[in-house]
């Protein structure tokens, strides 16, 4: 069976996901690229061989020739588009974050519910890195003990857009760490606190935050979206008896002038481009059986990163330790 998708927001993100169904999903079938920019939309789908172009989100997620739908539109678009994939009854894999706005997520959540099915995956796709798995699994093995701390790094080049700030870098950049960490360690979290460095121009500043999960375990994150010198993330996870670390990725180092030198690259895609192509596979038996991935995020996940970030950018604000309230977990995300 081929799974026709269709890829919504044929941007950065949106023309990789529509590449690696059409070049390396055997499986699928890239039938739609759709994007507000119809000449961007026409682009990516002339590139990739795609059947069709289209501009207007909300039918291509109806159309009778369309399995499945890939959102990678801008955040505000990712909660009203998901919502209109389960009134259609189409598997979305929804670019991170669900939504930066814990109520959309519940209705998200409420729609799935009301319909007794998930059908959204969201893509915090780092649940599929190698390098994330290893520790989940070390963890569960009992490798290193009870987890204690688990420290996270997260550094782009440059903010993406010039008025880009601290508390953006909670509700956009970190959830990917609020995720990572939670699923990593299996719990949820208590209380967050923020705090922002000072830098000597008008680029946004590292964001330092720290939470407290609700078994008692410590998770740091700094955010630096100005960290100039490359793409770089990192976690490390202090347990009982022992810690695991991912490592830096690179495809050679170069030995010159009595220094050994590791490449950065400019952004998150080649860093994952193996966690982007296991997500992929993992929503295409998804949208195939209606089988939940057992490593992917739900919308329940999507919920859970939102409301850290939505404390976050307030304790950032206010200067404060912010509670980490959410609803009980509803009986389909069990
Ligand atoms: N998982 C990851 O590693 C990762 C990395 C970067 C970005 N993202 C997320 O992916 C999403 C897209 O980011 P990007 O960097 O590709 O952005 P982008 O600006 O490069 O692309 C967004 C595209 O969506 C189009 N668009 C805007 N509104 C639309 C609409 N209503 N319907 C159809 N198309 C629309 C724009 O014209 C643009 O082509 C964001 O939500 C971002 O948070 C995820």
């Amino acid at each position: 069976m081929t799974i026709r998708i269709a890829v919504i927001g044929a941007g950065l993100m949106g023309a990789d996901h529509a590449r690696i169904v059409a070049e390396e999903m055997p499986g699928a079938r890239l039938q739609v690229v759709c994007d507000r920019d119809a000449a961007r939309a026409r682009s990516v789908a002339e590139a990739l061989g795609a059947a069709d172009v289209a501009s207007d989100p909300e039918a291509v997620i109806a159309r009778a020739d369309v399995d499945a739908v890939v959102v990678a539109s801008p955040d505000p678009t990712h909660a009203p588009l998901s919502l209109a994939c389960i009134r259609a009854g189409r598997r979305v894999l929804c670019e991170k974050p669900l939504s930066q706005a814990p109520a959309e997520c519940l209705e998200v959540m409420a729609a799935e519910q009301a319909a007794g099915a998930r059908f959204v995956m969201v893509g915090f796709m780092r649940r599929f890195d190698p390098a994330l798995a290893a520790m989940r699994a070390a963890l569960a093995e009992g490798r290193i003990g009870r987890a204690l701390v688990m420290h996270n790094l997260h550094r782009n080049v440059e903010t993406p857009a010039a008025d880009f700030t601290g508390a953006m870098a909670i509700t956009n950049s970190a959830p990917h760490e609020f995720d990572a960490a939670r699923h990593v360690l299996g719990t949820d979290y208590a209380a967050i606190s923020a705090w922002q460095a000072r830098r000597s121009d008008d680029r946004v500043a590292p964001v330092v935050m720290v939470l407290e999960t609700t078994d008692g375990q410590i998770v740091t994150v700094e955010v630096n979206n100005n960290a100039a010198y490359g793409y770089d993330v990192r976690a490390e996870l202090v347990g009982e008896t022992g810690g695991i670390a991912t490592n830096h990725l690179a495809h050679t180092r170069t030995d010159a002038g009595r220094a050994a030198c590791l490449p950065y690259d400019a952004d998150w895609r080649p860093r994952y481009a193996e966690a982007y192509r296991r997500q992929m596979r993992a929503f295409l038996r998804f949208a195939a059986t209606g089988a939940f991935p057992e490593a992917a995020a739900s919308a329940w996940d999507g919920y859970a990163a939102a409301v850290a970030a939505e404390a976050g950018a307030r304790a950032l604000a206010e200067g404060r330790r912010v509670p980490v309230e959410m609803i009980a977990l509803p009986e389909l995300y069990a």
